[in-house]
């Protein structure tokens, strides 16, 4: 049986991805913060669901999860770097430990746990390391300026990583989602945009930008999003950028097509007005 890591298994996009490769017979290792609260999902077969506790937040946890990983199951035929956090404020009154914290969630510890597996999969001579990094890794929206920026990193890195794997038989491959429609906005923004916790001067402009992120119809679903992904997964060139779901390719077209400053100066006054 195949085997698949796959971060973030306990809702939206990783969820999906994990249900579709149990589908298709795999053996998939599933990370969950607390796997215990997991425990009544009844995971599709024929393959297999195995969950392991992963807290990205603990210095060292990626790398350490990739080993243990190694140790139990061999080395995976794919890595799905899934699990992450979105952050929403301007940057301003970010404090410094909420910014450490993203970076480490979404790209110090991302970068540990690809780092551990590469040995294993460069002696193989094969398999997939895939980042779930996102459109806002490739453009920046207003206070989501710490969380496009872990992604950029992690754009950057794939790119690197790219290069450097390339004549070892590993695939480097980012994986781009636009709009999905899962529990990470919830977890970041307010439910109700009069409890907006901002400064003064940047209120109005925060609202405007709940107003526009509430009011985005069409996203995709993390199944369809899922599938997308396992066709981005199953390519065996050696493409490395991804956009999947909603907006993504329009919107990274129009940017090559007008340059980033005229999409900036689109953006803003339709943003930001
Ligand atoms: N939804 C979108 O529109 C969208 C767009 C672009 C990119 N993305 C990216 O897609 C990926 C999946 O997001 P999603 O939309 O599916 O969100 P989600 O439903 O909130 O899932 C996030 C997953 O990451 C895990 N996670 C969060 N913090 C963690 C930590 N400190 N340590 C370990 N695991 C942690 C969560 O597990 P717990 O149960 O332990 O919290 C959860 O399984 C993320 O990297 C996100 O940035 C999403």
């Amino acid at each position: 049986m195949p085997l698949i890591v796959i971060t973030g298994v306990s809702t939206g996009i990783g969820r999906a991805c994990a249900e579709l490769y149990a589908r298709r017979g795999w053996q998939v290792v599933g990370t969950a913060r607390d796997p215990g609260r997991l425990g009544d999902i009844a995971w599709p077969g024929p393959g297999s669901v195995h969950l392991e506790p992963l807290d990205l937040e603990a210095v060292g946890s990626g790398a350490g999860f990739a080993q243990a990983v190694l140790e139990r199951y061999g080395a995976p035929e794919v890595v799905l770097a899934n699990a992450g956090m979105v952050q929403f404020g301007p940057v301003e009154a970010a404090p410094a430990a909420e910014i450490e914290r993203i970076f480490r969630v979404n790209t110090f510890e991302q970068v540990g746990m690809a780092t551990a597996f590469v040995p294993a999969m460069r002696e193989r001579g094969s398999g997939t390391l895939a980042f779930v990094t996102s459109l806002g890794g490739r453009m920046t929206f207003p206070f989501f300026a710490v969380y496009n920026a872990s992604k950029h990193a992690m754009e950057g890195f794939s790119e690197g990583l790219w290069h450097e794997l390339r004549s070892s038989g590993i695939r480097v491959k980012a994986i781009e989602p636009g709009f999905v429609e899962t529990a990470i906005w919830g977890k970041a923004l307010p439910s109700d945009p009069g409890e907006l916790d901002a400064p003064a001067a940047y209120r109005e402009q925060m609202l405007a930008m709940l107003r526009f992120e509430a009011g985005i119809s069409s996203r995709t679903t993390p199944e369809r999003s899922a599938e997308e992904i396992a066709r981005a997964l199953d390519d065996p060139g050696d493409r490395l950028r991804y956009p999947v779901a909603a907006y993504a390719r329009p919107l990274l077209a129009a940017r090559r097509l007008f340059g980033d400053q005229r999409m900036m100066r689109f953006f803003h006054r339709r943003w930001l007005g």
